[in-house]
């Protein structure tokens, strides 16, 4: 503990629910539409706890990089549970337990595995370093797009938090790959099937739960109707950044020549999506 109370260390939270400063909550400067990807993104970050089980059931015999999955997992469900309160401030009507449950029951986890779905401990890596490339351009998206001042500092707090853990998962990743020698092919592979899992089902699924929709589940109606909200909210920098640092994790430089041609090519690719969800949102 520092004077001042503050948790410090590798293994506790950077910072806690206190550091939120709700009172500066701005009812007008609300946007409806992104407190409900809040919903969806409380409900998956809560579920966190579920995939350090999976982690330690593959790093088993690690125990140094168990304990930090471990803590990584308290960080997220600490991401579900300040958006979670956020929800419910902006929507009062919001039943987290009812939205949560039916989300739980409706998307299973399979957490019982005991060596690595991605083939090695390496490409595991890889795919984490993925996802929280994802979520920190996902946080500082909608941090930089939202007016009001609570989420804004709320997503500055998580996507710090989320750069940690892409630094985390890369720094065990390249331990491993000294020993795996994973080839470039294959780590390619691992994190372009990652990038393609991203439109799966959960998310969607997420937000059609936290929609509190009496309709059956219609996968490609929610699944375009929350991408045509999310993701006109990247700008080129989170795009940038984020490729960058799926680059760095598969082992290309993104200052080098290919690094540049693929960012050029990936703006362009990811600009004609975010057109297409746009207009099937619309
Ligand atoms: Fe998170
Ligand atoms: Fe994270």
């Amino acid at each position: 503990m520092t004077k001042n109370g503050k948790r410090t260390g590798a293994r506790m939270e950077h910072w806690t629910l206190d550091d939120i400063p709700w009172d500066a909550f701005d009812r007008s400067r609300l946007d409806p539409e992104l407190v409900k990807v809040v919903k969806a993104a409380c409900m998956v970050e809560h579920r966190s706890s579920e995939y350090a089980e999976y982690l330690c059931g593959v790093f088993k015999g690690d125990d140094q990089f168990c304990q930090d999955a471990r803590t990584w997992a308290r960080e997220e469900v600490q991401h579900g549970k300040v958006l979670r309160r956020y929800a419910e401030l902006a929507d009062p009507d919001f039943d987290f337990n009812s939205s949560f449950s039916r989300f739980t029951t409706g998307h299973i986890i399979d957490t019982g595995a005991d060596q690595s779905i991605r083939g090695s401990r390496c490409s595991e890596l890889i795919a984490r370093c993925i996802v929280e490339v994802g979520t920190s351009a996902y946080y500082s998206a909608l941090g930089d797009a939202s007016d009001e001042p609570v989420l804004r500092a709320i997503c500055k707090h998580i996507a710090a938090d989320e750069f940690r853990h892409y630094k985390l998962f890369y720094t065990n990743m390249k331990r491993y790959q000294q020993v795996e020698h994973v080839h470039l092919w294959s780590r390619l592979k691992t994190a372009i099937g990652r990038i393609a899992e991203a439109g799966d089902d959960e998310l969607s699924y997420a937000y059609y739960c936290a929609s509190n929709s009496a309709e059956p589940y219609d996968r490609a109606k929610f699944s375009n109707a929350y991408a045509g909200r999310v993701f006109p909210l990247y700008r080129y920098k989170h795009v940038q950044r984020a490729l960058g640092m799926s680059m760095k994790a598969v082992g290309i430089k993104p200052q080098g020549r290919v690094g540049k041609i693929v960012t050029a090519l990936c703006w362009r690719v990811f600009r004609g999506y975010v057109r297409r969800v746009e207009r099937i949102a619309a």
